[in-house]
């Protein structure tokens, strides 16, 4: 296979099983992404990432411009070497991270002037520039600058920021030369269907031109702008007829979004990649996700509960520690404890993305959903 093929292992009504290739290895889809914004998945060190069968790993581009700096982290060889992650990378722009953490941004057609949040220097980036950054973190995806509109929004806001995204995707994809790397466009639209098909047409002509000027082709697809506030079924009132308006020949990447409801019915859906801060950051706050729901670890009635984690699950903390125990560690804030919570978290949405993924395989995704939704599980949502 050649580099960033991307090959339709099996379809089960509008779900997907797909191996793409990059420098770094095949990922497997459907698949969830842990986030490693600082060059680093918290807690987790990557013979742990390898040991929970992780695939891509996400890495941020805002935070790593501004610290070390993308010069030295590519002095180091890249993310990859300088992290020693040796899977599959992938970068995410960072505008959203402009958009979510700036106070202070000016945006214009050129691009976007922001202060750091590390240390309020102004910052210029053109779609070129952000492209030159990822170029030097080298991850095997780099993701297009884009621009996520709050929710809710006026529609004359959503209707500038596809305008925007749509500009920014064809610079981007014109100053995109790294051979070893994939450039992936972003659907933006908000929560409106005619803006998100708008989006896609605007990103299927850029395409279409560069190809006939000898440019690139996109390698995926992003799927932004949910996950903004928006309550679920809002979100799936377009999601699925956006996924499917998407070339299906590549890679579809449902942005921030790591619920375990919302990402096996998002696959149903036709939504092949996911990735979330959300499993590590409720580790860290002492939630685990479970095949009973939700579990709150600091809860007094896991004092003497010598019990495993979650009796179903096959991870490296269910294997070795009680509920009693990480309850301790969670109650008196010892580090283990969210490092344990995360290997767990982790392991269930990688876990869950490999059941889904032999299900479409099995040609029997509607079953696999419909069992999940009658599911514990599922009701936290
Ligand atoms: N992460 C979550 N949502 C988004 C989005 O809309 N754009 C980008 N670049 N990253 C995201
Ligand atoms: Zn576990």
């Amino acid at each position: 296979m050649a580099l960033f093929d991307c090959t339709c292992d099996a379809k089960s009504g509008s779900a997907r099983a797909l191996t793409f290739t990059t420098a770094h290895g095949d990922f497997h889809t459907p698949m969830f992404m842990p986030v490693g914004t600082s060059a680093t998945v918290k807690g987790i060190t990557p013979p742990q990432l390898r040991e929970l069968k992780s695939q891509v790993v996400l890495a941020n581009t805002y935070h790593l411009s501004q610290r070390p700096g993308e010069d030295v982290v590519a002095q180091a060889g890249g993310v990859h070497k300088f992290m020693n992650y040796d899977g599959p990378m992938l970068t995410d722009s960072g505008g959203f991270q402009i958009f979510s953490l700036a106070d202070t941004r000016k945006l214009d057609d050129d691009g976007v002037t922001f202060r750091s949040i590390y240390d309020g220097s102004y910052v210029r980036w053109t779609p070129e520039e952000n492209m030159r950054i990822q170029e030097a973190l080298g991850a095997d995806i780099a993701m297009q600058l884009d621009q996520c509109p709050p929710y809710p929004a006026t529609r004359e806001f959503v209707e500038r920021a596809v305008d925007l995204s749509a500009m920014w995707a064809r610079r981007c994809l014109a100053a995109h030369k790294r051979s070893d790397q994939t450039l992936f466009g972003i659907v933006q639209g908000g929560m409106n269907l005619d803006l998100r098909l708008e989006s896609i047409r605007r990103l299927r002509e850029i395409e279409d031109e560069s190809l006939v000027a000898g440019g690139r082709r996109f390698g995926g697809f992003g799927i932004g702008g949910y996950s903004v506030g928006e309550d679920h079924e809002t979100m799936f009132e377009t999601l699925g007829q956006v996924a499917r308006a998407l070339p299906d020949d590549r890679p579809r990447y449902l942005m921030g979004v790591g619920n375990p409801t919302t990402l096996v019915r998002a696959v149903g859906e036709g939504v092949d990649m996911f990735d979330c801060v959300l499993p590590t950051r409720t580790a860290r706050m002492g939630t685990a996700f479970s095949s009973q729901g939700r579990m709150n670890m600091r809860n007094a009635k896991y004092t003497r509960d010598f019990t495993p984690l979650d009796p179903e699950c096959t991870c490296p903390t269910c294997q070795n520690h009680t509920r009693a125990y990480i309850r301790h560690l969670v109650k008196q804030d010892e580090m283990l404890g969210g490092i344990l919570l995360s290997i767990h978290n982790l392991h269930y949405l990688l876990d869950l993305m490999r059941r889904a993924r032999e299900a479409v395989l099995a040609d029997a995704y509607a079953e696999f959903e419909a069992e999940w939704m009658a599911s514990p599980a599922a009701k936290d949502y």
